[in-house]
């Protein structure tokens, strides 16, 4: 795997593959590479001719300068991994190759898209951060299709909004999430989880779960849904920052739970480690009421 830093390296590494007529897929992520996004890669290779991870911790992003500061950052071992789950290139660019001095632009997808949940907490300029880095990535690029982790579900939905609404031709292919052995999401933030609070972690998932059974059991209320979810929380003490019922592609709030499907989005604080999880409730026709 070769590495390249510059948008005019990448382009000539790009050239010969493309007017060979091979498909191109791009897996950008922040680095600290884990299963999930080793998953990605995995599924770039299976379906693209030329696979390209980037590598680049996006400033634009952060809302909090301390946790940008946290970032963890170890390009040896992420090109390592990347490698190995069969990337070609590693783009990994250095800051001012990305935001040049004078850099002006952004790019912003309005709306609850980016104002409610994560835009909500973390302030929409975080998804204002994505929109502008991976609308860059996508352009210096050009692959045929992208990779994103169905994590990020809301980042998920922006990224698909913005490629429509700007015609960018790529195809976003949204990839399942990849957990740990007792259901906790693989995250970049989970190397900071220690001792109780890595226990603890896992109440995300543990109210997804509880979610989809009382829906599995009948429940159609969401507000009732919501109870059952935020019940699993309360008893590894871990009080979500927001856990919501939302229509997938609107993001509003649903009130029931009837036959379409829900998604039940989850972010908390576990000691001073911001975690988020999400899940599709699909409730089929013949279930229990
Ligand atoms: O999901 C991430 O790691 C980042 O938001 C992304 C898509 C690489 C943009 O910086």
């Amino acid at each position: 795997m070769k590495t390249v830093r510059t948008v005019a390296d990448l382009r000539a590494a790009l050239q010969p593959p493309r007017r060979a007529g091979r498909t191109i897929g791009l897996v950008p992520t922040m680095g600290a590479l884990h299963d999930g996004h080793l998953e990605l890669i995995r599924r770039a290779r299976a379906g693209c001719d030329e696979v390209v991870v980037s590598l680049f911790v996006n400033p634009a992003q952060f809302n909090d300068p301390g946790d940008l500061d946290a970032y963890p950052r170890d390009e040896r071992r992420d090109a390592d991994l990347a490698a190995q789950a069969g990337a070609d290139l590693l783009f990994a660019p250095p800051v001012g190759e990305v935001y040049p001095p004078g850099f002006a632009t952004k790019v912003v997808v309005s709306g609850p898209l980016t104002e409610t949940l994560e835009g909500a907490h973390r302030g929409p300029e975080h998804f204002h951060g994505v929109t502008t880095v991976v609308t860059k990535l996508l352009c210096m690029c050009l692959p045929d299709v992208a990779f994103f982790g169905q994590k990020d579900a809301q980042q998920a939905l922006v990224v698909r909004r913005l490629v429509r609404d700007l015609d960018l031709p790529v195809h976003i292919e949204t990839v399942p999430t990849v957990r740990e052995d007792d259901g906790l999401a693989r995250s970049s933030r989970n190397v900071h989880l220690q001792g109780a609070d890595r226990d603890r972690a896992v109440a995300l998932s543990r109210a997804l779960r509880a979610a989809e059974g009382a829906v599995a059991a009948g429940e159609r209320d969401a507000a009732a849904v919501r109870e059952r979810a935020l019940a699993a929380m309360t008893h590894f003490d871990v009080e979500p920052e927001y856990l919501a019922l939302v229509d997938p592609e609107t993001l509003e709030p649903v009130a029931e739970v009837d036959g379409e499907p829900v998604l039940v989005a989850v972010a908390a604080h576990v000691g001073s480690t911001r975690l988020i999880d999400n899940t599709l409730l699909t409730p089929s026709p013949g279930a229990p009421r």
